[in-house]
């Protein structure tokens, strides 16, 4: 099981701060070659350097995933730093907080050009290469927010479209040399940090404990690593001491079947045995199923 990452280059989004430059770092020590990109360059640059300066190899990138150009020149710029492309994680990420009457247009094109858009450009650009060369493994990195959570609509929203990309391009990819999984993680960071000062003036009760960002980056990077092989299409949940999968969206069985539905025996089923299987709202755990 090769859970290290030698000689493999690795473009990581957002990956200034946070989970991406917990990540980052893993990687590097695990043997990785680093494209630590990040809208905030300097962060980028600091966290390259502090990768060098521990003997890891890594450079940094500062264009904006906002912009469906960037997936093509984040891999021309692993090419050009490393020669190569093995990996990506689609880390970055805008997060806005707002209860649907205060949501704005903004908030909604902003968390979509990046968290969906931005992530699909660079998904398309890495897969196009790592096809027409040694293969790779894409990680995006989605979040509970897609199961639905109060005032994140619209982060959660573009989180579950990248869950869904990830779904249809792992089916497109499969038997190939291309992998595409996701990590639905929890980490205390700036990002958390938001969440929480908006439950607290909410009087929610706080989580007692919320994992370091470091906590997640195992997850990520064994998802880069060889010792994945077996792993496509995957959501991983990681949480702290909790790890497991999500569940992907499906149909429910068993299916109530009719020649032909009428608005008054859909109204019967819903009256009977549907009115038993409504789907609790929010992220929830269930059983195997
Ligand atoms: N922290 C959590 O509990 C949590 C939970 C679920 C999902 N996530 C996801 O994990 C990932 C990392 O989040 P984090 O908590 O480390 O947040 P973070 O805010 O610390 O990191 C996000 C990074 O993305 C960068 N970024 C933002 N827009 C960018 C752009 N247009 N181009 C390039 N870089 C850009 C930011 O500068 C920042 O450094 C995100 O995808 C986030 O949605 C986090």
């Amino acid at each position: 099981m090769q859970t290290r990452l030698d000689g493999k280059a690795i473009v990581i989004t957002g990956a200034g701060g946070g989970i991406g430059e917990a990540t980052a770092r893993l990687a590097a020590a695990l043997g990785g070659k680093v494209l630590v990109n990040d809208i905030n360059g300097a962060a980028a640059e600091n966290v390259a350097c502090a990768i060098r300066e521990a003997g890891g190899q890594a450079q940094s990138n500062s264009d904006d995933v906002g912009k469906w150009a960037t997936g093509q020149a984040l891999v021309a710029a692993a090419l050009e730093a490393f020669g190569r492309l093995d990996g990506l994680v689609n880390n970055a990420a805008v997060f806005r907080l707002a209860p649907m009457a205060q949501t704005t247009e903004d908030d909604l094109r902003a968390t979509f050009e990046v968290n969906t858009l931005g992530a699909a450009a660079c998904a398309q650009a890495a897969a196009r290469h790592m096809l027409a060369n040694s293969g790779g493994s894409i990680v995006n990195i989605v979040s509970g927010a897609q199961c639905g959570m109060e005032a994140l609509a619209a982060y959660g929203a573009s989180k579950g479209g990248l869950a869904s990309l990830t779904y249809a391009w792992a089916m497109e990819l499969a038997g190939g040399r291309v992998r595409m999984n996701a990590v639905s993680p929890l980490a205390d960071t700036q990002m958390s940090d938001i969440t929480r000062a908006y439950l607290a003036s909410r009087s929610v009760p706080l989580p007692d404990y919320v994992p370091p960002a470091s906590a997640n980056a195992p997850a990520i990077c064994y998802l880069l690593s060889d010792a994945s092989a077996g792993l496509h299409g995957q959501v991983v949940r990681i949480g702290g001491s909790d790890l497991t999968l999500m569940t992907h969206p499906a149909i429910l069985a068993p299916v109530l079947q009719s020649s032909q539905w009428t608005v008054e025996s859909i109204a019967a089923a819903f009256a009977g045995p549907l009115s038993s299987r409504h789907q609790r709202l929010g992220m929830v755990q269930v059983e195997q199923i």
